[in-house]
């Protein structure tokens, strides 16, 4: 990803966290507080409603309120569930102390913290009790009896709680402390009502029932004290006054007011306090281990309604309060969902503006994309076109080129057929020599050749232009094949080649055949075979024919096809390895395109190095009338031809008086020809391939050599450079003859030294002039070492005035070997080996370089310059002639004398008389 990119995604992301509204960092109440009640009655609802109205002060914690219905056993599964569900701090009533102080002790060891209230447990596994007055509730209750019975003497029921419940105990024990201090008050009887309404109905039914004389009744609660007070009014005991506790608005106030009950004793609910010791304690604060709420004044007539209304009004405010809160919420949940909106809308702004910024960077890269690659369809295009022009003009070259053969082969026809009847009518007869008649054997061989190339191009135009049909005959193939494969035979033999045919027979079978198409065929491949196979090597052809097939291999152990080149093998022109091509390219384009017309195919395994394999299958039809079989005509001497040349190891005798020409051509047909058209004036030497040609070159150092460029082993560009570095030939004029006319291929010829070329099909005239001229350059450089003037025999001396390059090389040479002679010359048994050696050549090399360059042989050389220096000598000096002829290097004075008679007309002595001034 582009880092531009990535930055637009950085700026999103981190925009929407920015966004984030404090609102969503509230996290649910840390706190979770769980209050056990032990019974569900008007007086704890008061108080769960003051827990509850307390809590809407504290958003850090919430509460969870169970009642457990006056069962010991519910209460201890509230408290175990509180325990299991990791409540951060439980408050309880226990039911009943005994049964409920492990449950508690249990949490408290936990360290869960727990408060105590209203009522105890046994012990103080607890963090906090809050304790209600209950003792001084039971004192206030007597007080008020007393207050009634006003001195009289008055007896009193008792109503108490659960007697398991702390209250219940506490409050009787307070209670009957505080009779006791009176006389005229006696506890008629004491009962457990176990805070239960109509339990205590029925005991006091049963107990006025029995004792009737009861003047005070007074109950732990309202709940019983209304109960005790129906029973009362029930059994017509009106008089009993009717005492009861808690006091919860309303119920006991309510049962005041309207004169049920006596009077009622606050017990304080407290919910408020109990939630704010628990947050204190949560929170780490300063608690009361052990708050003590003292009791209140008893509620009778004078102040019940006012109490009443009291507490309408603070419900009142309650109420408010709670709207009030509810609003609060309701705008705090506002503020939220807006804030909320505020964050999605940001979020929605900022992705937009990413997604904005995306899309226009998007649309950038995009054009950016579609411009590159509009500029590279462009380019394409124009590539596409160019190519198409190529292939266009490529295809229009090649076409016209065919046209132009094509009409080149018409007009070729009539001449070529003129020539070849009177050559065959020429070649038998009667008068011509041995060599005339190979001449004309030779002629006749390449008008066959030449009708055979002439009659492919027009095949294959007649094929292109879908003008070429078959002609079906329904024959045997197989007698044919080896008819067409024995023919060549005899070339193998000539071209020293290991040739197998392998024809199984058709055992009847026949198929519907054109048999000259498929000759061409066979004819094509096998010679294709030839031409790119060396001496020594094999060439194989394999036949069979089944129902379905006819198939035929022909393989050989050539030069193979390098694989790139494969699948243009069969493209007309195509010719592996050009320089050892010597066909048209045609050839097997046409084989091709016959098996493709007989609905056969043609494949090729090959090698490079190693060899070919080409195999062609013509599936098997029939025609309905089987003809005859069409006779196929076939010269099997029209290959004929005999070699001559010479191996570099033989040993050639020439004639000393005519120059020495080395012909070196692959094509034995050409260097047969140059042979008879050379031949009689000069001596003919002949190589195959270069590197024979170089072998005879060094050997017998030519004085001309003629060499074809395109030919196996060693080619003639390399020929010709190596004769030229070579010191002992450098000097011999190479003339190029060669069947390529590309200018390239000119320049390199000279390139490599060549000293002329000369196209094929060259015309014998010019030829011959050619070879006479450089033969007679050869003599102009000898004219210009020979002349007195330019000789120097200094080793380093100028160089000589030259006409060209070869000359100044050439004089070169001549200088060093003319420096050696002088060096040497006054030792008479100087030989030609020793300067040759000093040279760096063989004596024969030196001698047949120095006669090529001169005209002279080295040893006449060194005579001539003996005498001159001789002549010097017997015209500066008084040396006798004894003398100057050992300084000069002659071992008899008589032979000097005769030499330089020969040489200059007249003896030393009858110089030196002559001249010699007379006294
Ligand atoms: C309510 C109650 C009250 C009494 C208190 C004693 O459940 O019975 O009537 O005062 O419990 O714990």
């Amino acid at each position: 990803m582009k880092s531009h990119l990535k930055i637009i995604i950085l700026i999103a992301l981190s925009g929407c966290l920015l966004m984030l509204p404090s609102g969503c960092k509230k996290s649910d109440p840390r706190y979770r507080i769980g209050v056990a009640q032990c019974s569900d009655d008007e007086w704890r609802s008061r108080m769960n409603e003051e827990i509850r109205r307390e809590m809407l002060f504290h958003d850090d914690a919430e509460v969870e309120i169970r009642s457990a219905d006056d069962r010991n056993e519910k209460q201890i599964e509230d408290i175990n569930y509180f325990i299991d569900n990791d409540f951060d701090l439980i408050i309880t009533a226990p039911n009943e102390a005994d049964a409920i102080t492990p449950v508690i002790r249990k949490a408290h060891e936990k360290g869960i913290p727990v408060i105590i209230f209203d009522r105890n447990i046994n012990g103080d596994s607890y963090t906090s009790y809050i304790e209600l007055d209950n003792e001084g509730i039971g004192r206030a209750a007597a007080e008020y009896a007393t207050h009634l019975a006003a001195g009289r003497p008055v007896r009193i029921l008792e109503v108490r709680g659960l007697d398991g419940s702390t209250p219940a105990g506490e409050r009787h024990r307070g209670f009957i402390s505080e009779i006791a201090r009176h006389d005229n008050i006696s506890l008629a009887a004491s009962v457990s009502g176990a805070w239960n309404g109509e339990k205590a109905r029925l005991l006091v039914d049963s107990l006025l029932r029995r004792d009737a004389n009861i003047d005070i009744i007074y109950a732990h609660n309202d709940v019983m004290a209304i109960a005790a007070a129906e029973s009362a009014r029930a059994l017509g005991l009106n008089d009993i006054k009717i005492l009861g506790t808690d006091a919860a608005p309303s119920l006991g106030i309510k049962a005041v007011r309207d004169s049920v009950i006596d009077a009622t004793f606050i017990y304080p609910t407290e919910g408020g306090r109990v939630i704010r010791t628990a947050m204190a304690i949560l929170k780490g604060e300063d608690f009361p281990r052990h708050d003590h709420i003292p009791a209140l004044s008893p509620v009778d007539t004078t102040n019940a309604e006012i109490l009443i209304r009291q507490d309408a009004l603070l419900r009142d405010e309650t109420t408010k309060i709670e709207l009030l809160r509810s609003k609060n919420l309701m705008i705090t949940a506002r503020q939220q969902m807006q804030s909320y909106f505020l964050y999605a809308v940001g979020v929605a702004a900022i992705l937009l503006m990413a997604g904005l910024m995306l899309t226009l960077w998007f649309m950038r890269q995009r054009k950016r994309l579609n411009m590159a690659l509009a500029q590279k369809n462009e380019e394409l295009s124009n590539e596409r076109d160019h190519q198409d022009e190529l292939y266009r003009q490529l295809d229009e070259a090649t076409n016209s080129k065919l046209a132009f053969f094509t009409n080149v082969s018409h007009d070729l026809r009539t001449p070529l057929t003129l020539i070849a009847g009177p050559l065959a009518q020429l070649a038998k007869a009667d008068y011509l020599k041995q060599e005339d008649k190979s001449l004309m054997k030779i002629a006749n061989k390449n008008v066959e050749i030449l009708r055979r190339l002439i009659d492919q191009i027009l095949d294959f135009r007649r094929y292109q232009n879908g003008k070429t049909e078959l002609h079906l005959e329904e024959s045997d193939p197989i007698p044919l094949l080896s008819e067409w494969c024995d023919a060549f035979r005899d070339v193998a033999q000539n071209l020293k080649l290991k040739y197998s045919l392998n024809i199984s027979p058709s055992d009847g079978k026949t198929m519907a055949l054109d048999a000259e198409k498929l000759e061409r065929v066979i004819f094509n491949l096998i010679s294709n075979a030839f031409k790119y196979t060396s001496k020594g090597g094999c060439v194989g052809v394999e036949a069979r024919l089944s129902d379905k097939e006819l198939h035929i291999s022909i393989s050989d152990t050539g030069i193979g096809i390098p694989e790139k080149e494969r699948e243009q093998i069969f493209d007309r022109f195509y010719q592996v390895n050009r320089v050892n091509a010597n066909g048209s390219g045609i050839g097997l384009s046409l084989a091709k395109a016959f098996v493709e017309l007989m609905g056969g195919e043609i494949t090729l395994e090959s090698e490079a190095g190693k060899g070919s394999i080409f195999h062609v299958t013509i599936p098997v039809h029939h025609v309905e009338n089987k003809c005859a079989l069409p006779t196929i005509y076939h010269d099997p001497n029209k290959w004929h031809f005999k070699e001559f040349d010479i191996d570099a190891d033989d040993v050639f005798e020439f004639s000393e008086s005519k120059a020495l020409i080395l012909v070196i051509d692959d094509n034995p047909d050409i260097r047969h020809l140059l042979s008879g058209l050379l031949g009689a004036e000069y001596n003919i030497i002949s190589a195959p391939d270069g590197r024979a040609g170089l072998r005879l070159a060094l050997k017998y150092v030519p004085d001309l050599v003629i060499c074809d460029i395109m030919m196996p082993v060693m080619d003639g560009l390399e020929f010709c450079s190596s004769v030229k570095e070579e010191r002992s030939t450098s000097h011999i004029p190479v003339l190029m003859l060669t069947a390529c006319k590309l200018d390239e291929q000119r320049m390199q010829s000279y390139d490599s030294g060549a000293d002329g070329f000369i196209s094929k099909p060259f015309n014998t005239n010019l030829l011959i002039s050619r070879v006479h001229n450089l033969l007679l350059n050869r003599k102009r450089i000898k004219n210009v070492l020979l002349d007195n003037d330019n000789v120097e025999f200094e080793k380093n001396g100028a160089p000589l005035p030259d006409d060209n390059e070869r000359v100044k090389i050439e004089s070169e040479f001549y200088r060093k070997f003319l420096y050696e002679v002088k060096e040497r010359y006054t030792d008479s048994s100087l030989s030609v080996s020793e300067i040759a050696s000093g040279l760096g050549l063989g004596a024969t090399q030196l001698a047949r370089k120095i006669k090529a360059l001169t005209g002279l042989s080295p040893v006449d050389i060194i005579r001539d310059y003996r005498l001159r220096e001789a002549r010097r000598l017997v015209l500066v000096t008084e040396k006798n002639v004894s003398e100057i002829a050992y300084e000069v290097g002659f071992s008899s004075p008589p032979y000097l004398s005769k030499c330089f008679r020969d040489a200059f007309g007249e003896s030393p002595t009858e110089l030196r008389t002559r001249l010699k001034p007379t006294n």
